[in-house]
């Protein structure tokens, strides 16, 4: 069975949406968002962004910055962001030019304007188990696409694959914890581990998130298992994931297609994050 990213993923925004509508404050979210260079992938998933900021009511204000940019400017700018008190969230699209340290960037953006859920307080709270101000969009989408496919990953083994900061550390961060919604059991694996087709024949859950295209073959996956395919990689002019779709789909209980699958969910939590992040501001003020 396909899990449909998608239709989740309208779904969610048309929930969103209404939220948004029904709003009786003097202002709109806003989204504030950091594009710098001129990576085409980049360019391509904020303008997807953009477009489904408009779609639900959320304000966006862009910085499209240069490739030369220094890493003063962007923490100054970054700064002026923090303290405006119209600006609810503060994307930052990575990967950033080689001169610019990522690190320091992440931790100028202000926790409670981190609809990334980047900054090193929340992925910290998150993996203590403390409440968030948010999760990473990525898997948080994968545990939405779960939740409302009514799966449940209590007691079940997910195997991940890749161990990025921005999926692969997260996810095991998340569906580790002890709650009704997680309770699994975590292998996480990388370039460097030995039997790789071992462990990840032994998932329930199978998550590729390693930017590697069509990497899982039908032989490392168990029968029935449930496969997440969280990459997004350009083969021969088409867009393909880390999964060999075509030879693992026939054996997977359910599976995401790319795309259509993962990525529409990241955007829909994106915004999802980002009227938390307004709800929580309007409180504070
Ligand atoms: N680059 C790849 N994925 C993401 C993401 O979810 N957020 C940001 N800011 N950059 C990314």
């Amino acid at each position: 069975m396909i899990l449909n990213g998608k239709k989740i993923a309208e779904e969610v925004l048309l929930e969103l949406k209404q939220k948004i509508d029904s709003l009786k404050t003097k202002r709109p979210p806003l989204l504030a968002y950091l594009l710098i260079g001129e990576n085409p992938a980049s360019h391509i998933y904020v303008k997807y962004k953009v477009k489904a900021c408009k779609q639900i009511g959320i304000q966006t204000r862009g910085f499209e910055l240069s490739q030369n940019i220094s890493q003063g400017e962007v923490l100054q700018l970054i700064a002026e962001l923090n303290l405006d008190p119209l600006v609810d969230g503060i994307l930052v699209q990575m990967p950033l030019p080689p001169q610019i340290n990522s690190q320091q960037v992440i931790e100028s953006v202000d926790p409670t304007k981190d609809v990334d859920g980047f900054h090193p307080l929340n992925i910290g709270r998150l993996l203590l188990g403390y409440e968030p101000y948010f999760i990473p969009c990525t898997p948080l989408g994968i545990h939405e696409i779960l939740l409302r496919s009514n799966i449940s990953t209590v007691g079940k083994h997910i195997v991940i694959m890749g161990r990025s900061n921005i999926v692969g550390k997260p996810l095991a961060a998340l569906f580790m914890q002890k709650n009704n919604l997680a309770n699994a059991t975590i292998s996480l694996v990388h370039s460097y581990t030995e039997n790789l087709d071992q462990i990840t024949e032994q998932a329930d859950v199978l998550i590729a998130a390693m930017g590697n295209p069509e990497f899982v073959q039908s032989a490392m996956v168990k029968n029935g298992a449930i496969v997440i395919d969280v990459g997004i990689n350009r083969k021969d002019k088409k867009l393909v994931g880390d999964v060999n779709f075509t030879e693992v789909a026939p054996k997977a209980s359910h599976i995401t297609p790319v795309p259509g699958g993962v990525g529409p969910m990241t955007i829909a939590m994106l915004l999802s994050n980002t009227l938390k992040s307004y709800q929580l501001r309007e409180q504070l003020t």
